[in-house]
């Protein structure tokens, strides 16, 4: 098992559980893949833990025929509206006359102690940037002189029981969590560029029922975001509109649907037998594609509230990142560049090996991107793969492997 990475995202549509080996050259080789219909979940969240663990365990269960290996722990994909994110500082005083680990690790804690209420969990605190003395935009402050240390971070939080809820039904199939990781953070390993992650810009993956956003400036995360819409919002739209059951309107929708009515020609049509009709009647693609126009637009509109209100709005030149299935409906760029102002481009894992055929989707990133994150978390020493309570047990290895392992903490632990 030690070898393995395994990760199980757990989306509103689908239950995603992926099990790979890192090779030598760090790439992943997919070992086992269990992909089953998500039942019990609404907008991100267990709504029914009996149905929920049936069919997490039955995607965990079809992983380990694939793969082989019986899993014991995974990381595991986190969003819906309970979870938040604030901005957090943490203030020491330096205690020698030049910055430690020890002093940084301080500041942590200090920005780790917000008050959060007992009903929440801590998620994850990234840090992204420090000021000594009152100057800011300082990356690296080790061995640097000073007296007043600062740590500007980003605290994840979610609702402790919603959280404790998935924790249970992963348990019921014998897995333990090692982890959970918020879904935007885990898109974002399989599909922002470093360019992009340096030079700012927004991961945006629409799901079936949440639209999970991650701003990255100056290489670090900056903002989090998850709304309660997706793609199921506008298969709901189409239902009303054309009067059609869900199921229908989901097949119209990935056979026909398109966002932008001024791309779809005067005479396109289809069939659809909508409810009381007993023959099929024929239904205008550009009436189709003005439904999901409206919806579409509408979601990024949303979006773009929520990066005015993060005041980061102005610092993103590499644009937009988009993935989840959404993504895969035609327009959906041009839309949200359209009203995000923008460039976007639509992105989806690649460079996998093994069984990796049915996961070049970018239906997948989050999936995939819990096994980055894991793979990165394995090549940590042995003491920091659970989390913050066993970081103090860490010795410091040697200097350059130390760096290594400072960076990938800094972007991967809670
Ligand atoms: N070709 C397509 N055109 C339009 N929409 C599509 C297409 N393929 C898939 N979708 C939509 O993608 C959504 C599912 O995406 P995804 O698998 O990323 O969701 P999820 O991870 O299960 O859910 P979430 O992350 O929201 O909890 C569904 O709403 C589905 O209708
Ligand atoms: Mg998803």
């Amino acid at each position: 098992m030690d070898d393995f990475v395994v990760g199980i995202d757990v989306g509103t549509t689908k239950i995603c559980t992926l099990v790979a080996r890192v090779e030598p050259d760090d790439s992943l080789r997919i070992m086992g893949v269990g992909v089953e219909p998500a039942e019990g979940i609404r907008k991100g969240v267990i709504v029914d833990l009996t149905a929920a663990s049936q069919s997490i365990g039955r995607s965990i269960a079809q992983a380990e025929q694939t793969s082989g290996v019986k899993i014991e722990t995974a990381l595991v994909s986190l969003a819906g509206a309970h979870v938040a994110s604030i901005n957090s500082r943490g203030v020491v005083a330096v205690a020698g006359h030049t910055v430690e680990d020890s002093d940084i690790e301080r500041a942590m804690d200090s920005a780790r102690s917000v008050a959060i209420p007992n009903s929440r969990e801590v998620i994850h605190v990234i840090q992204r940037g420090f000021s000594l003395d009152g100057q800011d935009g300082i990356h690296q402050p080790i061995g640097m002189h000073g007296y007043r240390l600062e740590v500007e971070a980003h605290v994840i939080t979610a609702a402790t029981a919603t959280a404790e809820n998935l924790r249970q039904a992963v348990g019921a199939a014998g897995v333990r969590v090692a982890q959970f990781v918020l879904k935007p953070l885990a898109s974002a390993e399989v599909v922002l560029t470093d360019t992009e992650r340096n030079m700012g810009a927004i991961v945006c993956d629409i799901g079936g029922g949440t639209t999970d956003l991650a701003i990255y400036v100056n290489g670090d995360v900056w903002h989090t975001m998850v709304l309660a819409v997706g793609g199921n919002n506008i298969t709901q739209d189409i239902a009303h509109g054309l009067r059609l059951p869900l199921s229908q309107a989901e097949e119209v929708k990935k056979l026909h649907g398109h966002s932008v009515q001024a791309e779809i020609g005067m005479d396109e049509a289809f069939n659809i037998l909508p409810f009381g009709a007993e023959t099929p009647m024929r239904m205008s693609r550009r009436d189709l594609s003005l439904i999901i126009e409206a919806r579409v637009e509408e979601m990024f509109e949303l979006a773009l509230q929520e990066i005015k209100r993060s005041g980061y709005d102005g610092l993103l030149p590499a644009g937009m990142i988009l993935t989840g299935g959404t993504s895969l409906l035609p327009g959906i760029r041009q839309s949200a560049s359209k009203v995000l102002g923008m460039p976007v481009r639509t992105a989806q894992p690649d460079k996998l090996l093994g069984l990796a055929d049915k996961l070049n989707s970018p239906a997948y990133a989050t999936g995939v991107g819990l096994l980055t994150w894991a793979a990165a978390l394995q090549s940590l020493p042995i003491s920091y793969r659970d989390g913050p309570q066993k970081r103090r047990s860490v010795q410091k290895g040697d200097g350059e492997n130390w760096n290594t392992v400072k960076n990938l903490i800094k972007r991967l632990l809670p």
